[in-house]
């Protein structure tokens, strides 16, 4: 099978970690008192942007901001779909200068960006499945900034709620693997949406809990490979099962801050 499934080159926008650091704690996994190594942070985040380029995808870069040390995590800052771009409203205050940051980025890049009024975490909440927005709400993304991205972005928004605190945004609990299938972890869902997820995806790779701990559900696919946390081994095997090809990129020290390769990486169709 693994021959069958075919990548689509993708272009990515990232943020350098150079001032990256846990200062705040705006979700579980952040502990200001534990130390963080910026330099091997740096390393690991390369280590991720090489992995992209060698599989062929184009990679941008926004220009990091001393004193704004989550904005590495690029994936928060919008969600763009066919060129239409809907930017962020960060729920935690230390967060909401990044926005400007990344609008300034898109603006002079040709893509003029709608700002929406109530808290919105991008593509931390809004992921596009290709065909149909998944949206998570619970601890960030408002039920009004879903119903904000389906009048801006014009494609239908399903909303799912999240209720454990550990996989506050929506991309920390479940991927996109093509525009067939996910991978998720279910009871990050409530009772609900895990129904309305195992009616849309039947066929749907299940992660364990240690899978999702480990960031194995922060994961990007472009169809073929899939780039993916060393640490999630049973979650790799089954996408290997699946005919995917699992790339490992580890980037331990930027889960401090509750974040991994998805978060560090925004999609720009
Ligand atoms: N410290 C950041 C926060 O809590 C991490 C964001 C991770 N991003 C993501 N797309 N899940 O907002």
């Amino acid at each position: 099978m693994s021959d069958t499934r075919v990548p689509r080159r993708r272009r990515f926008l990232v943020c350098e970690p150079r001032h990256f650091a846990v200062r705040y704690s705006i979700n579980p996994w952040m502990h200001p008192d534990t130390p963080v190594d910026v330099d091997l942070a740096q390393e690991q985040w390369h280590g991720l942007i090489s992995a992209y380029r060698a599989h062929g995808h184009d990679v941008d870069t926004v220009e990091p901001v001393p004193g704004l040390p989550d904005m590495v995590f690029a994936a928060n800052s919008a969600v763009v779909v066919d060129g239409r771009v809907l930017g962020s409203l960060f729920h935690a205050p230390e967060r909401r200068p990044e926005s400007l940051h990344y609008e300034t980025w898109f603006t002079s890049a040709g893509y003029p960006v709608h700002r929406p009024r109530s808290v919105c975490e991008g593509e931390g909440d809004l992921v596009w499945t290709g065909r149909y927005i998944l949206a998570g709400t619970g601890f960030r993304t408002t039920r009004d900034a879903h119903r904000e991205a389906q009048e801006v972005l014009g494609h239908p928004v399903i909303g799912l709620t999240l209720v454990d605190p550990y996989f506050y945004h929506l991309d920390t609990a479940l991927f996109v693997l093509d525009d067939d299938n996910i991978a998720y972890y279910p009871e990050a869902f409530s009772p609900g949406s895990r129904e309305v997820l195992a009616r849309l995806y039947p066929d749907a790779v299940v992660a364990t809990r240690e899978d999702a701990l480990a960031f194995g559900l922060n994961s990007v696919s472009d169809g073929r490979h899939v780039f993916i946390a060393p640490r999630a081994e049973a979650l790799a095997a089954r996408v290997a099962e699946h005919g995917y090809v699992p790339v490992p990129v580890d980037l331990s020290e930027l889960h401090k801050a509750g974040g991994g390769i998805k978060c560090c990486t925004q999609e720009i169709r």
